[in-house]
């Protein structure tokens, strides 16, 4: 089992401290770990060409490309970012900007359906919720087949000086979340809620065809027809 880290800043605080925790729980075969904005510095300039054209002609494509093969490889995706004023890091919006080719609604992968991911945030004390929507949104709509969500107000700007016992309340959640991973990872069907939006987007794509790329991919892919993302993933 292959298992990628994003971690939303670049230092190892408590963010990252528990999304390692929960990546070490897991046996994984591989972890990899990306660091942001250390691994990829830019942000979208709203080109577009990604979307209309195809991802390659992304003027940050050669920072993106290794951080996509590591999420294609990935059996399990872990999503961290402390909370900064109520939302995700700049550097985490960013990355995730550059994979709005692959929401459903345009060219989403068919590895993503037999993925699961979790998303995990820190705060000082609030905002937990709509930091881990900000990864959960775009994991949906990558099409990742099962996704979790851990926040925990730490009352601290470091892990150092989080207190022992809000420690071992963690430490507890994350096994509990690893155990979860563990039980499904050889039998990951998507989400009731991801098979919904695939079929809302593939009659968004039979009957709007509004960017040609798109509506090429998804024929091509069979999707149009009788095949479905999740019986072809490898
Ligand atoms: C720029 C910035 C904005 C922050 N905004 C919030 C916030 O909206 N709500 C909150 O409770 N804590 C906020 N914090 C505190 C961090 O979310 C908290 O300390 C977090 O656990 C830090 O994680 P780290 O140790 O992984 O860096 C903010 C911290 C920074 C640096």
């Amino acid at each position: 089992m292959k298992v990628l880290l994003i971690s939303g800043t670049n230092h190892k605080g408590s963010t990252y401290t528990i999304g390692r925790m929960l990546a070490d729980k897991l046996n994984a075969d591989e972890i990899k770990e990306v660091f942001l904005p250390k691994d990829m510095p830019k942000q979208c300039r709203g080109c577009t060409r990604c979307i209309i054209e195809e991802e390659a002609k992304c003027p940050d494509y050669s920072f993106i490309k290794p951080i996509t093969d590591s999420i294609d490889e990935a059996d399990i995706l872990i999503l961290t970012s402390p909370v900064y004023v109520l939302h995700v890091t700049g550097q985490m919006k960013s990355l995730l900007d550059h994979y709005a080719y692959r929401w459903m609604v345009h060219r989403p992968s068919e590895k993503m359906f037999s993925k699961q991911a979790v998303c995990i945030s820190t705060a000082g004390g609030a905002g937990m919720k709509s930091t881990n929507k900000d990864m959960a949104d775009s994991l949906k709509f990558w099409g990742v087949g099962r996704i979790y969500t851990y926040g925990v107000a730490v009352a601290a700007t470091s892990w150092e000086s989080v207190s022992a016992s809000k420690k071992q309340k963690i430490e507890k959640k994350i096994n509990r979340i690893a155990q979860k991973l563990k039980k499904r990872q050889n039998n990951v069907t998507p989400s009731f809620k991801v098979k919904v939006l695939f079929y809302l987007m593939r009659i968004f794509q039979k009957r709007i065809k509004i960017n040609p790329v798109d509506y090429d991919y998804w024929e091509a892919k069979g999707w149009l027809g009788k095949s479905r993302p999740w019986k072809t993933a490898t």
